[in-house]
């Protein structure tokens, strides 16, 4: 049973695809141990409380240094006991410390084909935003490893999804989860529960 600690830091859409995917047995052998966010406000701990699963939050402005912080967020991620450190929507840096301890069962979702709009200042709306900007025909998302780099870890999984004439960030991003994110983040999930995820020569290979 791969046990699963989801960081998030706002509506929880991810996480409760998760949840709905867990409860479907469309995700197999997986729990969800807990989920920390850094926002106090965040609707995705209201998710988890009301799905039964421990939740937290875990804030920086709880803490007197950002060091201290980081210590606090690895005590609560270990306190869980996780297999694989899920960050769903998680706006806060991961530190190397998390990084190397969780070395390899850290992934992420990004709102983008990496390796386009990607990197710092690319989240959330900004991604969505970007891809406007540039009129590219097509996005998607991204589930990838986390590694000490930002968006650059091995790629585990990608879902395209069409961009529209009359889009706007907000019908952009909105189809950009519909279409992709949840359904790629609860794939990559189930991939890596059931053993199909490798790493080979520095990219992740995912056996049907
Ligand atoms: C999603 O768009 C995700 O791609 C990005 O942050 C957003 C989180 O949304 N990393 P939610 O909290 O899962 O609804």
């Amino acid at each position: 049973m791969l046990k699963i600690c989801v960081l998030v830091s706002g509506g929880g859409t991810n996480l409760q695809a998760i949840i709905d995917r867990i409860a479907d047995n469309t995700i197999t052998n997986t729990e969800i141990c807990g989920v920390i966010s850094n926002n106090h406000g965040a609707y995705a701990l209201e998710r988890a409380k009301n799905s039964g699963i421990p939740a937290r939050c875990i804030s920086p402005k709880d803490y007197e240094s950002r060091d201290v912080f980081n210590a606090a967020l690895l005590d609560g991620i270990n306190e869980m006991k996780p297999d694989l450190v899920v960050l769903a929507g998680f706006l806060v840096s991961i530190t190397p410390d998390i990084i190397r301890q969780y070395n390899g069962r850290i992934i992420n979702i990004h709102p983008s084909l990496i390796p386009s709009f990607c990197g710092k200042g690319y989240y959330g709306l900004h991604v969505h935003e970007a891809v406007l900007a540039r009129g590219v025909k097509v996005t998607g998302a991204t589930v990838h490893f986390v590694d000490e780099g930002m968006d650059t870890g091995p790629i585990i999984m990608q879902k395209a999804v069409e961009v529209q004439s009359d889009d706007t960030p907000e019908i952009l991003q909105r189809r950009v989860m519909e279409q992709a994110e949840w359904i790629i983040l609860p794939a990559a999930i189930n991939n890596i529960a059931n053993g199909k995820v490798s790493i080979v020569d520095g990219k992740a290979v995912v056996v049907s």
